[in-house]
């Protein structure tokens, strides 16, 4: 649920001020995934040294976003921006609360004393963090914060200060520390009596390595051994982001020459630095010493040391870029033409009507045997498993179940080994969704991953799975995740469906859908000025109802939530059949309502619902097909979309509510890219 970044130049001259603005750039990067307050660690200068230690650490906190931080940078006085540092360790940190308020005392770096001897940054939650502050409260350390990581700054202090005679390493202290520790995270230390030194380390949480060297990687002593069954997200997806062509497995990297190293929760704030990266895996400890990179597993025996591919990014920066857009969620609105057409890319074969995800083809027989599917998922990722569940259960003639992850494990669902679970993530690190995998495996079904995220813990703790290839998505509010992951899970059903002589015609009628999607979805997103002009009715309402059924109950649910978490908007997505039972209530002339009633099986039904609020004095908005005579003499405005098949519908109606929750957000007056309380990625339960 936070950001961390950090940055070390080994023989590679940078000043202060270039290191600074390193860290910055890499914190607004990583701002989506928290931003109530940042801070960073650097050396201090040496003329300022209060006692007898070297390279003492000095640590800049603020409260806010990262710019807030930045600004605090530079009224630092006593640090010489000017100065050159040939070699340094830098660390920086942007926080989503979970334990304490959002302020400059709770927020990273956290440090060991008021020496800061050692601190630590810290992405994850670490469960049981009481238990530890209560030992070390009663050996003399006291806490400064209401935070969980607290205790490691600590604890590793603790773990220096009784080492007796030992002579043990920055990597050995860490390994020890994270023995005692329980829950997830990845963290990233920094030592006044390591300096030049860095140490990182995950469990749960993401954390990859970027490496830039003068030096074509791998130098002549890294290749230690190449082994592409070791990295399934290689073998998992020819044409994804994958990392089978492109990796080369090292546990050691970099030589006594220049290099610079570049940690970060994502690679959007490695790749305007190379596209060179290791993804750590649980348990890894990677320690930089001496501009020497090397890897180890915690507990390990004897020559056990990992063997980690070092990854070619195949993203762009451009990709991480706002451009001409006002927010990244416009832009990934706008994106969606591209990004559905390249979550079908290489996959749907048009002139055979052959659809192969080259995730899944090892996989299919033993999915074509199971007895049930199990979608798995939260917020938005669940409402693509809703939108598709009708027409996967159509073409696989599985019963399919779709569940909340938080759901599903608080009721300890059973879970049988012929069952397939899905999980469903943009992000692919959603602590639910991730507890939820790791149930369903215990009980020993096949999983599946559907993530947007290369490297992600889905992506490499399933079975097998899709990479729906929508791009990074920055903004908060997911929008081109979910279309793609429609697309996906769509897909995944014809493949199912390929031999079924019944379903012939509908996989046709579906592939030709899917065929001419992105064109239809560049004609929805040219309604965009008239649900501009409707947004400028609407914004000061309070409460915004969506209503639908069929296959567009889930753009009910999805539109809902997008209104909610951006504008602070009441909205609530209602299925239409269920309006009789309760929400009617809330329909008068006051209470804006937005229908949709495309013309599928559900038009009928839908007609009744209309009737039921129209004769309460209510207006409803409706979203329906080009030239319906009949909704346009009920409604108060329309929305007309182009028409496709009723299980695609859902793709296309769903980009007017996108369009309308921003549009409705900047006239609020809202961070549309950061709404209040919110994160991008959920790495807490
Ligand atoms: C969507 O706009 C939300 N930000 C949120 O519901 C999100 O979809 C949910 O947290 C799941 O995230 P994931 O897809 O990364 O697992």
């Amino acid at each position: 649920m936070c950001g961390i970044f950090a940055y070390l130049n080994y023989c590679v001259p940078r000043t202060r001020k270039e290191i600074f603005e390193t860290l910055v750039k890499g914190l607004q990067r990583l701002e989506y995934r928290g931003y109530d307050s940042a801070g960073i660690a650097v050396d201090g200068d040496k003329n300022t040294m209060t006692d007898d230690i070297n390279n003492n650490i000095v640590l800049i906190k603020k409260k806010g976003k990262v710019k807030a931080l930045n600004e605090e940078l530079y009224k630092k006085d006593c640090m010489d921006l000017e100065a050159e540092l040939d070699t340094h360790f830098g660390m920086a940190h942007t926080r989503w609360a979970t334990h304490g308020e959002p302020s400059a005392l709770n927020s990273h770096p956290h440090r060991s004393d008021k020496n800061n001897e050692f601190v630590v940054i810290h992405n994850g939650i670490i469960t049981n963090y009481k238990e530890l502050k209560k030992y070390l409260n009663s050996k003399g350390y006291e806490f400064e914060s209401e935070t969980d990581t607290e205790v490691i700054p600590k604890l590793i202090k603790y773990v220096y200060d009784n080492r007796e005679r030992e002579d043990l390493s920055f990597s050995t202290l860490v390994e020890r520390v994270i023995q005692q520790l329980e829950g997830a995270f990845a963290l990233m230390f920094k030592s006044r009596y390591f300096p030049g030194e860095a140490v990182a380390t995950r469990r749960g949480s993401p954390l990859l390595i970027g490496v830039r060297s003068k030096d074509e990687l791998p130098t002549e002593h890294i290749p230690i051994q190449y082994n592409t069954a070791m990295f399934k997200e290689g073998v998992k997806e020819k044409n994804s982001h994958n990392r089978s062509d492109n990796s080369t497995a090292v546990n050691s990297v970099g030589d006594s020459k220049a290099v610079e190293y570049y940690f970060a929760s994502d690679a959007s704030a490695i790749i305007e630095h190379t596209n060179k990266v290791i993804y750590l895996e649980d348990d890894d400890i990677a320690a930089v010493v001496g501009g020497k990179l090397s890897l180890h597993r915690l507990n390990r025996l004897a020559g056990e040391d990992p063997v980690r591919a070092i990854q070619t990014l195949q993203m762009e920066l451009q990709e991480i870029m706002k451009g001409n857009f006002e927010a990244f969620m416009q832009k990934e609105i706008f994106e969606q033409p591209e990004s559905v057409f390249n979550t079908m890319r290489g996959r749907i074969c048009f002139d055979t009507n052959k659809v192969i995800l080259g995730g899944l083809k090892d996989h299919l027989k033993e999915i074509k045997r199971c007895r049930r599917l199990i979608m798995i998922g939260c917020g938005t990722s669940f409402h693509a498993a809703v939108a598709t569940r009708q027409i996967l259960e159509e073409l696989t003639e599985l019963p399919v179940m779709v569940e909340l992850a938080s759901d599903f494990l608080d009721r300890n669902t059973p879970v049988f080994r012929d069952d397939v679970c899905f999980y469903i993530s943009q992000s692919g690190e959603t602590a639910d969704t991730l507890m939820a995998l790791r149930y369903c495996k215990e009980k020993g079904a096949l999983t599946v991953g559907i993530t947007n995220t290369v490297g992600s813990s889905i992506s490499r703790d399933t079975d097998c799975g899709v990479h729906i290839n929508a791009g990074p998505e920055i903004g908060v509010a997911s929008t081109k995740a979910y279309t793609s992951q429609f697309a996906a899970l769509i897909m995944f059903g014809l493949m199912m469906s390929e031999d079924r002589i019944s379903l012939q015609a509908r996989r046709l009628e579906i592939i030709n859908g899917l065929r001419i999607l992105p064109e239809l979805i560049k004609k929805v997103l040219t309604l965009d000025k008239k649900i501009k002009s409707i947004a400028d009715e609407l914004y000061e309402q309070k409460s915004l109802l969506v209503m639908g059924r069929g296959f567009n109950y889930a753009t009910c649910l999805e539109g809902a939530l997008k209104i909610k978490e951006i504008t602070y908007m009441h909205s609530e997505g209602i299925l239409a059949g269920e309006l009789k039972h309760g929400p009617l209530a809330l329909i008068d002339k006051h209470m804006p309502v937005i229908m949709i009633m495309m013309r599928d099986a559900c038009y009928t039904k839908c007609q009744n619902a209309l009737q039921q609020v129209t004769a309460r004095s209510g207006r409803p908005i409706i979203l329906c097909c080009q030239d319906d005579p009949e909704v346009s003499k009920n409604a108060y405005k329309t929305i007309e979309l182009p028409q496709t098949v009723d299980c695609l519908q859902g793709i296309l109606s769903v980009i007017p509510l996108q369009l309308l929750s921003f549009h409705l957000a900047v006239l609020r007056g809202y961070d549309v890219d950061c709404p209040r309380n919110l994160a991008k990625s959920v790495t807490v339960e």
